[in-house]
């Protein structure tokens, strides 16, 4: 059930929620918009959105649980300084990050939009630095472990991964960079976007996290770890079988701080003319 519902004190019969309707399923039969048929809903709730009144609601959302949008958003100055302002960070302090913070992030990130509004992300948070000292120790053991008995799988990353628990052992952390937290995210397999869903994710992760003043950095070598070598952790990990893991980033509060953007010029960009030659 959509519990699609009109205020008619407030609904002025403008059409626009039923004109932004993907699946056209809204309809302006009468003089108020209705859902006879809500079979192929998206759930995406432009309706809801785009309203000019604050008309509608729907599946259990109303517009006074809304932000409204006008005089609300970030200049382009201000989302480019974010955008080129924005750093792999690969020194963390050894501290868990205000869980409050942390919160407001995760659930911004959740705006996320995912393809045919599908939204069956699963995201894994280590969020005690605790638990990711643990964790981190386990991952490097069992590397060692593996390289001890000649066990370690065939790959592509096969040396770096033989050799990361002997840097590990001398203080280094390749594959950590020594982050109080990480982050795993998966799809489910039969998402319609399974690959690219969970890398949108991460990134407005990413973004939301920095401009909270945290640092992140994406972590290639923990996805293929878990991926390649150890895939045995993923279900401990709470990582459902009926889902693949999308990408891991690290993150926590940064123990370097920069200064200014650099800049890499004008984008290289192909400009297309149709037809082409
Ligand atoms: C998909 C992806 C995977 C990455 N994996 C790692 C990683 O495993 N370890 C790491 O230290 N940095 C990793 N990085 C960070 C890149 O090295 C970094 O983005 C690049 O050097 C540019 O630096 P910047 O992000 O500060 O602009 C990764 C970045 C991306 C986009």
């Amino acid at each position: 059930m959509l519990h699609f519902s009109v205020d008619t004190k407030l609904c002025v019969s403008c059409g626009l929620c039923a004109a932004d309707c993907l699946p056209k399923v809204i309809q302006m039969a009468g003089r108020y918009p209705t859902i006879p048929n809500e079979e192929h809903c998206m759930r995406c709730l432009h309706c809801l959105a785009v309203c000019p009144t604050g008309a509608i609601s729907i599946l259990g959302h109303s517009p006074a649980q809304s932000e409204p949008l006008e005089n609300r958003l970030p200049t382009p100055e201000q989302v480019a300084a974010l955008m080129k302002g924005r750093r792999s960070v690969r020194a963390y302090k050894q501290e868990n990050v205000n869980p409050a913070l942390l919160r407001r992030v995760l659930d911004v990130a959740a705006h996320a939009p995912t393809g045919v509004n599908a939204r069956r992300l699963w995201v894994t948070v280590i969020d005690d630095s605790a638990s990711m000292n643990a964790f981190r120790q386990e991952v490097y053991e069992r590397l060692e472990k593996l390289t001890r008995e000649n066990r370690m799988p065939e790959n592509p990353r096969r040396q770096f991964f033989s050799r990361a628990p002997e840097l590990w052992r001398k203080g280094q952390n390749p594959i950590f960079r020594h982050a109080p937290h990480c982050l795993l995210v998966s799809n489910a397999k039969d998402a319609p976007c399974q690959e690219q869903d969970s890398l949108i994710y991460l990134s407005y992760f990413e973004l939301m996290a920095q401009s909270g003043g945290l640092g992140t950095v994406w972590c290639g070598l923990l996805y293929w770890c878990l991926r390649l070598v150890l895939p045995e952790l993923l279900p401990r990990l709470g990582i459902p079988a009926t889902h693949e893991l999308g990408y891991a980033m690290l993150f926590g509060s940064p123990a370097v701080r920069y200064q200014r953007t650099v800049e890499r010029g004008k984008a290289d960009i192909h400009r297309l003319r149709w037809p082409a030659r």
